[in-house]
């Protein structure tokens, strides 16, 4: 099995910024409520024109730049998302004949704010196997489009987005050196985005009902991701061989600082080593981890041998996690 790592990575934000001040106009809420609740300070949305494939597109573009690799080499897109272009076709399609990645096949995933690890973790299969060399991932949403905008219990939350990584062989003992994937379909009630889909089609009744945006048991969801996430990042560093003491960083899926703080808690690894971009972005869903990820790399916080944990949880009710040891040094040749 060859190793596989992330040789480019590239996000994208749309320009307009949404403070705590706006949301205020909005619902009955306050700055002062949603930073300590939530650390989240402003976020970012999507013009009403800009679908996800458009923010998709835009993060592949620069991540394809950074790996140094043409839209003609990527033999497979994989687009993380719960809020497509469409129910069909898949967003992943729009953005690879976008992008001009004509030799590559092209699916959506769908796991939630998990979305990104679960597409990872798939990339890293098919490159392993041999059957692929070249694997574009991307994490991407426009959560603005699902919002209840009378909701404050969830509307504050929500912010609009893409991160892309584009996978490659590397060389041994370098990349990906374990993942955690799981699954709980019984929560899946606790956040959930009920109509448009088989159960309740759309209807004129199930948009009168606000069906088709963001439902959501808060602190269920929170009870749940403070325990699973604490979890997960113990499990994959034990299967990867590894002791909290070698991370070098840590990316947790960017919900809620209170969240992060008590998982960084749970792993027992100094806060320093963690990152947190959820005060400018707000949760970001599948996009939140690769935003996160291609910050951190940008800001030089990954050297060449750091270990690396990204951990996240989601909608269905999901989870995942994945050990690597940092290095963007494909290796092609065979
Ligand atoms: N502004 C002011 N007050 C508010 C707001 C608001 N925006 N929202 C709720 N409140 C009120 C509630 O009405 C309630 O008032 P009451 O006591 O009079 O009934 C009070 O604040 C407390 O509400 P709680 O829901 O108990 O607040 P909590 O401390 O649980 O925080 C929050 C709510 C932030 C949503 C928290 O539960 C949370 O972060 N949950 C997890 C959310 C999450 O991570 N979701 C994941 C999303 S998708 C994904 O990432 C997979």
């Amino acid at each position: 099995m060859r190793n596989v790592g992330i040789v480019g990575t590239g996000s994208y934000v749309p320009d307009k910024v949404l403070t705590n001040a706006d949301l205020e106009k909005l619902v009955d809420t306050n700055d002062e409520w949603i930073i300590t609740r939530t650390g989240i300070k402003e976020r970012h949305m999507a013009p009403a024109d800009m679908p996800v494939s458009e923010l998709c597109y835009q993060a592949a573009l620069k991540a394809l730049e950074d790996a140094k690799v043409g839209p003609e080499e990527v033999d497979l897109v994989i687009v993380a998302t719960v809020t497509g272009d469409h129910a069909f076709p898949s967003t992943s399609c729009i953005v690879a004949d976008r992008l001009g990645a004509k030799n590559a096949a092209a699916f959506d995933l769908q796991a939630g704010c998990t979305g990104f690890i679960y597409g990872v973790a798939t990339a890293n299969q098919f490159i392993a196997a041999g059957m692929y060399k070249t694997v574009l991932v991307i994490g991407g949403e426009t959560l603005s489009k699902i919002i209840n905008w009378e909701d404050r219990s969830t509307c504050i939350l929500f912010g609009d987005g893409a991160g892309a990584a584009v996978l490659q062989p590397v060389e041994e003992g370098y990349g990906f050196l374990s993942f955690e994937l799981g699954s709980d379909g019984s929560g899946g009630k606790l956040l959930t985005q009920p109509a448009g889909g088989s159960r309740y089609p759309a209807s004129q009744d199930t948009v009168e009902k606000n069906l088709h945006t963001i439902q959501m048991e808060g602190k269920e969801v929170y009870k749940f991701a403070v325990k699973i996430m604490g979890d997960v990042s113990v499990n994959v560093l034990e299967k990867a061989g590894l002791s909290k003491e070698k991370v070098d960083l840590l990316i947790p899926h960017q919900a809620n600082i209170r969240i992060v703080e008590a998982s960084v808690k749970r792993l027992g690894i100094s806060p320093d080593k963690v990152v947190v971009n959820l005060d400018r972005y707000g949760n970001m869903s599948a996009a939140s981890i690769p935003v996160a990820l291609d910050e951190a790399i940008r800001a030089g916080r990954l050297r060449e041998g750091d270990i690396m944990v990204m951990v996240g949880f989601g909608a269905g009710l999901t989870w995942g996690a994945c050990v690597l040891k940092w290095t963007k040094v494909g290796k092609m040749h065979d």
